[in-house]
């Protein structure tokens, strides 16, 4: 937890009471922590209580089920979203208690390590992958079938689950990557194309393989891409950004854009409209359960573990740009 903001040195371990569910609320006995850059980025911002835990995304075991709790009992194996989100509480302690909505079960099969990682980037890719003019507004499979999605940067953790989720829905996926390494992973997590946006002519190669342009593009860099991502949206296309890596101002042909009525939609995942949000978290526990969800190197996404006792470190790590997940063991399963 801190107690005041700063470098991850202002985190410490404390010790505080087990928390008692109330009507609609579960007692979650964490065992993993999923780290992203929002919660380095909160610790580095303005406290927002006077003592914080961090960590949005999360997964354990049910262990207790307030007055009305309905869709998950005792001993239920579950992930967490947006567990800090407008609340001092995070997934970096071993008991935590949430709104039954935000507690979702994980089926047989699907470890912990992938609950964790799911909250933060699966949703985020989720708004971003069912944001374009004529939808679709949801994702199974056969949804994006016909459609070219292009992921910038698909060996990032949202990139990695937006490939995931583009490919169990249909589509046709090129990403773009910094170098050979992160090429291997987003091959790994299922793009059909892979392109170094730093080498050669990047809009030449998506064109090459993707001659229509794409329909919708993920977008995590939208400054140093503007270009790029204007000469490669198809018509009636969507630009969905939802990070400002590379710079806060972006700067567009506009008379290119709107001839072909290129829609630029912008996603903050916290602030998802409500329905949007619950359409997200059911399609991504259906992608749980198909299996088209997974984590590792052999799907593109390194896992790194640091105990909790090494939470600093495991946020250093994120904000240092460590490629793949930042899992923090909380307590064993
Ligand atoms: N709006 C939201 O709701 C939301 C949700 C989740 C995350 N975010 C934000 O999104 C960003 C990424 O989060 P993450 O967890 O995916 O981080 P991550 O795992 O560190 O991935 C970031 C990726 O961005 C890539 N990248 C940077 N510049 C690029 C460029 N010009 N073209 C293509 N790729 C580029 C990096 O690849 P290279 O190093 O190879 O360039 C890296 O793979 C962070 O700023 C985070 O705060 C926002």
């Amino acid at each position: 937890m801190y107690s005041e903001t700063g470098d991850s040195g202002v985190l410490r371990v404390a010790e505080r009471p087990v928390p008692e569910p109330g009507p609609g609320e579960v007692r979650v006995r964490v065992v993993r922590s999923g780290v992203n850059p929002t919660d380095w980025k909160a610790r580095r911002g303005t406290l927002s209580h006077p003592e914080v835990v961090p960590d949005q995304d999360g997964a354990g075991i049910v262990d207790a089920a307030g007055p009305g709790v309905t869709g998950v009992s005792p001993g239920d194996r579950v992930w967490l979203w947006e567990a800090a989100w407008g609340r001092p509480d995070g997934t970096a302690q071993e008991y935590v208690v949430l709104p039954e909505r935000q507690v979702v079960p994980l089926p047989d099969g699907a470890s912990l390590d992938l609950g964790a990682s799911l909250g933060i980037p699966a949703l985020t890719a989720h708004r971003c992958l069912t944001v374009a003019d004529g939808g679709p507004d949801r994702l199974a499979p056969g949804a994006l079938d016909g459609r070219t999605v292009l992921v910038a940067g698909g060996a990032g953790a949202v990139g990695n689950a937006a490939i995931q989720l583009a490919r169990w829905a249909g589509a046709t996926v090129v990403a773009t990557v910094s170098g050979p390494e992160k090429a291997a992973l987003a091959r790994a997590a299922g793009a059909h194309h892979v392109v170094n946006y730093r080498t050669g002519d990047p809009v030449a190669e998506i064109r090459g393989v993707a001659p229509g342009g794409a329909d919708i593009v993920v977008e995590v860099a939208p400054a140093p891409n503007a270009a790029l991502d204007a000469a490669v949206t198809a018509p009636q296309g969507v630009v969905a950004v939802y990070a400002n890596n590379g710079g806060d101002e972006v700067t567009l042909p506009v008379r290119g854009l709107f001839t072909r009525n290129v829609r630029y939609q912008f996603v903050l995942v916290y602030t998802v409209p409500e329905a949007a949000k619950d359409a997200a978290v059911a399609d991504v526990r259906a992608a749980v359960e198909a299996g088209a969800l997974r984590v590792g190197e052999e799907a593109g996404l390194p896992l790194h573990h640091y105990p909790l006792e090494r939470t600093a470190d495991a946020h250093d790590a994120v904000e240092s740009g460590v490629v793949g997940k930042v899992l923090v063991d909380v307590a064993p399963e």
